[in-house]
């Protein structure tokens, strides 16, 4: 067995000989799980042992060019992961990527590693998913249940907000100088994808993270007042915020051609982030990663 020992600095790894610890990461073909395998792969995982798990046959083969283990794998068609987790010790779900549909591809997921008898699942999941009022955040809450009646010795990482969802308002702002939404006051504690997937590297690379269930977020929650002022800031020229009531974001949503579903959606969710849904700074993402989270302004910047 290897042992993973935690250092203050990351990743100590011991090998008895002939026995393999492979990590399997489902989703690892998307922009989290790739950003995932390369935080592995700096903390010194070998590449042999990380499985990568998904169906974009590209991108699995791209990793596969790096000596990734790769296997294509559809979580609506359960006889494509017959027998995949043999020999897997570890597992990161990342949850999948339709709500609505993710409980019946979780479930797959979940069942085929507590058939393989793996000893430790990595789930991402979503902030305060137990108690929150998020739309989204209900599927998160299932899974987690579903996790725990499996069995397997668990984690629950609850992501927040990633900075990159605002990567629109970033460019409507250097567009037209103006950022308009119903979120009003509320404050989001995002985070760049990157310091997610360094976090999950590290629960998967030391020890001690079974039964334990991490809320992560930014170091500084930020309002849309603020975004705009630091994307003035970035950008250099004028831009302002405009809160918009809920009525007022739904009609500005119809005039751009949104269908009802979609502006309802987008409408609840505004509401829920403005009700503080996504606004918890209590410092666990800093604290597994062992340094302060990406700001605002530095991921901003990235984009000019
Ligand atoms: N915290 C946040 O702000 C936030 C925002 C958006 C999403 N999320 C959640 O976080 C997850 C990861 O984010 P991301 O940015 O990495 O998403 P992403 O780039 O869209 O990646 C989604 C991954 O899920 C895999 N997947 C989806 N359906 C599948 C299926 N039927 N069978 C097998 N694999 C399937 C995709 O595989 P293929 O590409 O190979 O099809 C891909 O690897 C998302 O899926 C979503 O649940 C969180």
């Amino acid at each position: 067995m290897r042992d993973y020992s935690r250092s203050r600095h990351g990743y100590l790894c011991q090998t008895n000989e002939g026995i393999s610890m492979t990590i399997a990461i489902f989703g690892a073909t998307g922009q989290l799980g790739s950003l995932t395998i390369d935080s592995l792969l700096t903390r010194g995982v070998a590449a042999g042992d990380i499985l990568a798990l998904g169906r974009n046959q590209d991108r699995l083969a791209r990793l596969g060019e790096r000596g990734v283990r790769t296997t294509a794998i559809d979580l609506d068609d359960a006889s494509t992961l017959d027998g995949v987790l043999g020999g897997v010790e570890r597992v990161l779900l990342i949850s999948a990527s339709e709500p609505g549909k993710r409980m019946p591809q979780h479930e797959v997921a979940i069942n085929v590693a507590a058939a393989a008898g793996v000893g430790h699942l990595v789930y991402t999941s979503a902030l305060q998913a137990p108690t929150t009022t998020l739309p989204l955040a209900a599927e998160h809450k299932a899974t987690e249940e579903l996790i725990a009646a499996s069995g397997i010795p668990a984690t629950y990482l609850r992501n927040g907000w990633y900075t990159e969802n605002h990567r629109s308002d970033f460019d409507t702002a250097r567009e037209h100088g103006v950022i308009s939404n119903s979120v009003g006051a509320g404050r989001i504690a995002s985070a760049p994808r990157g310091d997610y997937a360094e976090a999950a590297a590290v629960v998967l690379t030391t020890p001690g993270h079974e039964g334990k269930g991490y809320e992560l977020s930014g170091d500084a929650a930020w309002d849309f007042a603020e975004f705009a002022a630091t994307a003035e800031r970035v950008l250099g020229t004028p831009v302002r915020y405009e809160p918009l009531s809920s009525e007022q974001e739904r009609e500005q949503l119809r005039g751009f051609g949104l269908d009802d579903a979609t502006v309802g959606f987008v409408v609840g969710l505004n509401a829920s982030i403005a009700e503080g849904t996504l606004s918890l700074t209590n410092g666990d993402l800093a604290s597994l990663i062992g340094r302060p989270t990406v700001p605002l302004e530095e991921t901003l910047r990235s984009w000019v």
